[in-house]
């Protein structure tokens, strides 16, 4: 791993001997762009763009005439110099001007990885892990500086970056537009996936060609969203799912974004990623820094499978956090689709006894344990245990809950306030609204104001009490309605475009605190399921509620879907009743199993009124899964059919010791004309022998990968089948 500056050409380059990032500086002042991709030696001019006099072009330097930024492939791009793609940033000064000229000034070489404060982002745990150039650009008549952040790690084939603006002068200056990166490829022949959906159909896969104009991810919902996901990747046109150049670029960033590609006129793809300038404003006052969140760019000449697995290493490794980052995740039982609202002492105690016979781990009271809480009408705010429905309290609820063999958790809804609620009535000021209007409801609920640190402080306060009293060490955090009506009553007005951004540093803080005060707690990320599962989150949240939608079918395809960013140990995914409570479906429990051990098993249903064959068959489930669960947590991950495009979805885990293989294979439909291809597992050892568990015999890893496995057709619908191998050496048989 190098950062190295070639002094004659003015150029910087980073390398991991894996992927190689570089950019030189033209003119003395301008950055061009030069190269992102599979690790080369040198970046010369031989690669680099012909300037020509050409129609339009404004020529910055006046006896320059084929020199114009338009052309210019560039790294960090403004406007009002003739550049009229994106500009990466629009500041604009006191006297409302927004013409700037940010012009190179120096550079710094640092090890290991600068931290950015007050966001998540990835991390390196020792200094020779990582390094990092902060190259400068000053305009010195504004008097600020514009830092742009590269790192390159020894591990992971990725670069992240982030930019600082400081305002060096004794002038406010407004920041209206500050993307986090920009990076202008060479050609406009690339295909753009973006990942969409929406409530309880999270992270569908959508791939499309650039073609010559642009392609746009985006959310001004107060949150990445289930609608889009805060990533955009390049393919080149003959890339696939193991083969091929993917450029992925992801945001750690949890709050309103864009993501773009644009194409330029002559041949040129603009990408650029940061949030979103119709919610962004920032003040920034004199001698003060502004951070942007941090994007992650991965390089993978191996196709889509290889861009995941870099995302899922490095997530996995150097973006979750604390104890729970490398330890074994529970089995848990979550009331919700059993109870609903109507949890009560009772009827937890009486499955938590059942829930710990059959091998669960954690027992999870999830909404309804709150005072007032009948219905999601009223009580967001309130963090009061009900007495009602809970006579002993929930510290003793929990006591017998770790008697009974298993550790307690419980959910929270921390960002929000019914208008229906105490905390309403004596603070109705601390809800997201505008003074003039009154503000939208959804789910009858309203947004707290989290850019007031009083607010963050409530939180904090209301939710420790009980975590620490009841020793807690599983909190479902939730987030179930969107931002309207942007607007702080604590925020001066000329601020208010701040709220948005500092919404989420709100947020942040929170979860900082909360993390720092209680390590031992497990939390898991949720917003109406999968509606916030982005790396920002997993920065203090290692897991996240998939979806809200439990059916086995719909979950194959929205775990298929989310495993291209982030890693299966990063997904809750349960067990539920059928017919299924979201979508009607009838799935046999082995498929329902088989799918949602493919993530953090739990389950979400009734055990006392299940028959008794089911739950022994829930029973040795979990025992099974038990077993395995380390390959599925710290395993590789390996998609093979792709259940969205379909009738059947496949994929292997491959345990980190190289050792255990875990496929599992699925079939939507039955089907008349029973077609049954062999399957190609994958990342196992070519010359490895490997025996399956199920009838013990042998099977060579180039048998498995090359020649595949064919699934006996089963007419039924909704089928599947795990398959486990354990390797045992040599070649011979
Ligand atoms: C959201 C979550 C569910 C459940 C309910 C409770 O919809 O995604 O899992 O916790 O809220 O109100």
């Amino acid at each position: 791993m190098e950062i190295k500056y070639n002094r004659q050409e003015n150029a910087f380059m980073l390398n991991n001997g894996h992927v190689s990032y570089a950019f030189s500086v033209e003119q003395d002042r301008y950055l061009m762009h030069r190269y992102f991709g599979r690790s080369i030696r040198e970046c010369s001019r031989i690669s680099q763009p012909y300037f020509f006099d050409r129609g339009f072009c404004s020529n910055p330097i006046p006896e320059e005439r084929t020199f114009s930024l338009d052309t210019l492939p560039q790294e960090y791009p403004d406007m009002n110099q003739g550049d009229f793609r994106n500009p990466a940033y629009v500041i604009q000064t006191a006297d409302g001007r927004r013409v700037t000229r940010f012009y190179y000034k120096d550079y710094r070489i640092m090890n290991g990885k600068p931290e950015l404060a007050g966001l998540p982002s990835v991390y390196a745990e020792e200094e020779s892990e990582a390094m990092a150039l902060c190259v400068t650009l000053e305009d010195e008549t504004m008097n600020a500086r514009i830092e742009l952040y590269y790192t390159i790690f020894r591990d992971y084939d990725a670069i992240c970056r982030h930019v600082e603006v400081v305002n060096q002068g004794d002038q406010e200056l407004y920041l209206e537009r500050l993307m986090s990166m920009s990076m202008d490829l060479p050609g406009t022949d690339y295909d753009v996936l973006t990942m969409t959906g929406g409530h309880m159909d999270e992270k569908n896969i959508n791939r499309r060609p650039l073609c010559s104009d642009a392609v746009v991810a985006e959310s001004i919902r107060g949150c990445s969203s289930p609608q889009a996901t805060p990533c955009l990747i390049l393919m080149e046109k003959e890339a696939g799912e193991s083969y091929g150049q993917v450029w992925g670029i992801n945001f750690v960033y949890s709050g309103d974004f864009q993501a773009v590609a644009q194409a330029g006129q002559y041949k040129s793809t603009r990408v650029q990623m940061g949030m979103n300038p119709l919610t962004f404003g920032w003040s920034l006052k004199a001698q003060e820094r502004f951070v942007s969140p941090e994007t992650v760019m991965v390089y993978s000449g191996e196709g889509l499978n290889g861009m995941s697995q870099t995302f899922h290493e490095l997530y996995r490794k150097r973006l979750c956090r604390g104890k729970h980052r490398d330890q074994i995740r529970p089995v848990l039982l979550n009331s919700w689709e059993a109870f609903g609202f109507e949890v009560d002492e009772e009827k937890c105690l009486s499955l938590a006894i059942e829930a710990a016979k059959l091998g669960v781990e954690l027992f999870v009271v999830d909404d309804g344990w709150f005072k007032n809480r009948m219905d999601d009408k009223k009580a967001l705010g309130d963090w009061v245990e009900d007495k009602e429905k809970f006579p002993s309290g929930i510290c003793q609820l929990a006591e017998s809950i770790r008697e009974i063999g298993m550790e307690f958790g419980i959910w929270f809804e921390p960002e929000m306030i019914s208008p229906d609620s105490d905390l309403y009535r004596s603070h109705p000021d601390w809800v997201i609204r505008s003074p003039r209007h009154a503000p939208v409801l959804s789910r009858y609920q309203y947004v707290l104001d989290l850019s007031n640190p009083e607010v963050c402080d409530y939180v904090v306060r209301s939710m420790s009490g009980l975590l620490e009293a009841a020793k807690i060490t599983y909190v479902k955090w939730d987030m179930n309605r969107h931002m309207t009506d942007l607007g702080s009553s604590y925020l001066e007005g000329s601020r208010q475009r701040e709220l948005s951004h500092r919404y989420m540093l709100g947020l942040y803080s929170i979860l900082e605190r909360l993390n720092q005060m209680f390590p031992e707690v497990l939390f898991e990320g949720c917003s109406s399921g999968g509606g916030r599962y982005d790396a920002g989150m997993l920065y203090y949240m290692p897991q996240t509620w998939t979806s809200d939608n439990s059916d086995a079918v719909c979950r194959m395809k929205i775990q298929y879907g989310t495993s291209i960013l982030f890693p299966p140990v990063t997904m809750g995914a349960h067990v539920s009743v059928v017919p299924n409570l979201q979508v009607g479906r009838v799935t046999p429990l082995d498929t329902r199993f088989a799918v949602a051990m493919s993530g953090n098993l739990g389950y979400e249903m009734d055990f006392c009124h299940l028959p008794e064959e089911e739950k022994e068959e829930i029973r040795e489930q979990i025992a099974f899964y038990k077993d395995i669960r380390e390959v599925v947590q710290k395993g590789r991950f390996y998609r093979l059919l792709n259940p969205q495009e379909g009738n059947r979805a496949a994929w292997n885990f491959v345990s980190e010791d190289g050792n255990t293989v875990v496929y599992c294979y699925y079939q939507i439909l039955s089907e008349a004309v029973r077609v049954n291809l062999p399957v190609r597992l994958k990342g196992l050892d070519l010359d490895g022998l490997y025996r399956l568990q199920e009838n013990g015999s042998y099977y060579g890893g180039d048998e498995l990968m090359y020649a595949g496995i064919t699934s006996e057709p089963v007419r039924k619908d909704f089928t599947s089948h795990i398959y486990i191998f354990k390797k045992e050496g040599g070649n011979e048989r």
